[in-house]
């Protein structure tokens, strides 16, 4: 069965669909993110967790900035990403699917929606950063055809991060 809630969604699969976020959605998606991100307890630095963790507030104000895609099941938000323009590129930020809605293909359906937002606002690329153990996101973007372009060292509260990037212009 196929859900369409408003005229910019889009059915994906039969249990989700993605959407521009909403206003009204910052709530969720701040709970969303305190979830994912306090998984990585044992992974991630606490300074690091913190700054993807933005309070209801916080979000209100990433929207500003960013565009965010989010997946939604009826009207639960499952899974979420961030498209930031700049310098004729687009960055994939903060995305996050909530872990019982993973393995659905919710990851593919957002960073599909990342590169089609991309290519209609004529970024010449998408780039990204994450960290090396973040296995299901990197075999997301190998999928679409992303390529590791760079390694940094202690990067993030001392995090060695890597980051990707997708050519879309000749
Ligand atoms: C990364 C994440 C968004 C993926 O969401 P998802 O909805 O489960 O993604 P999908 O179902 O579309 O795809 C998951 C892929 O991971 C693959 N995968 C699962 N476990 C894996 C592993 N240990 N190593 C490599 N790939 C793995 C699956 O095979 C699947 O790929 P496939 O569809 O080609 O088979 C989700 O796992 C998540 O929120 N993780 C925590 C936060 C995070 O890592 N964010 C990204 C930061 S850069």
């Amino acid at each position: 069965m196929q859900i369409m809630r408003d005229n910019d969604s889009k059915p994906t699969n039969a249990a989700f669909l993605t959407r521009r976020a909403k206003v009204a959605d910052a709530n969720q998606i701040s709970a969303l993110y305190k979830r994912v991100w306090d998984e990585y307890e044992k992974l991630m630095p606490r300074e690091l967790r913190e700054s993807r963790q933005p309070s209801v507030d916080e979000m209100r104000e990433w929207m500003k900035r960013e565009t965010y895609i989010v997946a939604a099941m009826g009207s639960e938000v499952v899974g979420v990403v961030g498209c930031r323009l700049m310098h004729g590129t687009c960055q994939l930020t903060h995305m996050a699917v909530d872990k019982p809605h993973r393995g659905l293909g919710i990851g593919t359906a957002l960073v599909k929606e990342v590169i089609e937002f991309a290519r209609s606002k004529k970024s010449h690329k998408i780039w990204l950063d994450t960290a090396p153990f973040m296995e299901e996101a990197i075999s997301i973007y190998m999928k679409f055809g992303f390529r590791k372009s760079g390694y940094m060292s202690k990067h993030f509260w001392g995090l060695d991060i890597e980051f990707y990037e997708l050519i879309l212009t000749p």
